[in-house]
């Protein structure tokens, strides 16, 4: 690794899973306009975040970042208000039940790209590059709709740019406010085992909001009953991309990528020697860095040296996806040895990547019960070494999809057809999530 970094310095390094662009001077174009236009988030908001993470990293609050696995440009208003509701709701049951301070970080306004295992996909005699993401090309399987295509980066900023807006809107304009808290439970949570007890929930909420108005303490004495924090993150894989939209902050000198607040490296990309190490060691926002089953302890110290040398607390989240069957056994040597090292990372759980499986009906999806199997396995390992399981990672939707398996509505096989709609990996429903949410928040009252 040289020392020497600059936005560029990652080109001189190997960057896996980049799309083979047809043509290199329509794409310096685009990337060029890119690069002219106004950052999408503020180095100081980046900062705040790094500082909520911190407290994560010190065992004093949670994370839970939550969105969709690959966004489309086309989501409406109201799936995206839905997205960012049902994380609304499971920060509450985070919080109320689990009794901690959450930080929300969305995978969204910006989860675009997707490394694939294969970049090409056959269909009968026909073999077309696979859909990287609708940053890079689109899912229908012509060779129009295959083909790459640097206006798409163009797009791709375009619709983080109004899918931000929208949440700012909603995050500090109302929708968010704690008296809102039964309001969001909407039809099609409502009426699920996890949406009663949600209820229940939110009655006591609202009367206990009732109580501190009665006492003075409300919305307008304390904004944070108002409006509430909420940050956005994408995997940072195309790192033209991701160089185009990278600033120097001018209060500090130091280099943002300002695509998102919190950028991560995918299990895919994450070699010592790779260039999206190289880019992301650069850059001051908070990071993560997936860590799959095969990752050993010296792998995972590499990466907390090369992206986080100062050990700075909140800069580095090690997002561990090792499946439900390996995490007891896999993950205990891995929170030993980094924690020996002095790295103050933030541990987060995926449990959703290790967990994929294909159906008999051919759908791709995952079972709720491996899901929670993997974040009980997480906590226990953290309880076996005295560290803090920080946080969930984890892909979900709004809607009322059926892509994954199980849950309190014991979705089967047979059911998978119905609203199978993800553009790649099958996401948690609205009703699934809340399910899950109170299940964590046992988890962190057990622990407690
Ligand atoms: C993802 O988060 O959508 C993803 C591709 O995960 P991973 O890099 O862990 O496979
Ligand atoms: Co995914």
């Amino acid at each position: 690794m040289s020392s020497t970094w600059s936005p560029s310095s990652w080109r001189s390094f190997e960057a896996k899973h980049q799309p083979s662009w047809p043509d290199s001077a329509e794409l310096d174009r685009a990337l060029k306009t890119l690069a002219d236009q106004p950052p999408l988030v503020f180095a100081g908001e980046a900062r705040d975040l790094t500082r909520q993470l911190a407290n994560v990293a010190n065992g004093e609050a949670f994370l839970l970042q939550a969105g969709d696995c690959a966004e489309s440009f086309e989501s409406s208003a109201d799936s995206i208000r839905d997205r960012l509701r049902v994380v609304l709701q499971m920060a509450v049951v985070l919080t109320y039940s689990g009794g901690i301070p959450l930080v929300k970080v969305g995978r969204i306004a910006g989860q675009f790209a997707k490394p694939r295992s294969s970049p090409t996909e056959t269909q009968g005699d026909t073999e077309l590059p696979s859909f990287l993401g609708q940053i890079v090309n689109d899912i229908g399987f012509s060779e129009a709709e295959r083909r790459p295509d640097p206006q798409r980066l163009l797009g791709a900023y375009n619709r983080a740019a109004s899918t931000l807006n929208l949440l700012r809107a909603f995050t500090s304009g109302g929708y968010a406010d704690l008296r809102q808290v039964s309001s969001w439970n909407r039809e099609f949570v409502a009426s699920s085992p996890a949406g009663e007890r949600y209820a229940q929930m939110a009655d006591e909420i609202d009367r206990a909001l009732t109580f501190m108005n009665a006492c003075g303490i409300n919305g307008d004495t304390v904004p944070a009953l108002h409006e509430v924090d909420f940050y956005t993150s994408h995997e940072a894989l195309l790192l033209n991309y991701e160089e185009a939209l990278t600033r120097q902050d001018s209060l500090t000198g130091d280099w943002y990528d300002c695509s998102a607040h919190m950028l991560w490296i995918g299990e895919r990309t994450r070699q010592l020697d790779g260039a999206h190490v190289e880019f992301l060691r650069g850059v001051q926002n908070p990071l993560g860095c997936k860590v799959g089953p095969t990752a050993t302890t010296d792998e995972v110290l590499g990466l907390c040296e090369a992206l986080n040398p100062e050990k700075l607390p909140g800069r580095l989240t090690l997002i561990v996806r090792q499946g439900a069957d390996k995490v007891t056994e896999g993950l205990p040597p891995l929170l030993a040895a980094v924690r020996d090292a002095g790295h103050p990372v933030v541990w987060a759980c995926d449990p959703m990547h290790g967990n994929t499986y294909t159906a008999e009906g051919g759908h791709k999806t995952r079972h709720f019960d491996d899901v929670l199997k993997e974040i009980s396995g997480f906590f226990a390992a953290h309880a076996q070494e005295g560290t803090w399981p920080g946080g969930v990672h984890v892909e979900l939707t709004g809607d009322a999809v059926t892509e994954c398996l199980g849950g309190s509505d014991g979705l089967v096989d047979g059911d998978l057809a119905e609203a199978y709609e993800t553009m790649c990996d099958p996401r948690l429903n609205g009703r699934q999530s809340v399910d899950l949410a109170f299940r964590v928040a046992e988890l962190l009252r057990e622990r407690a």
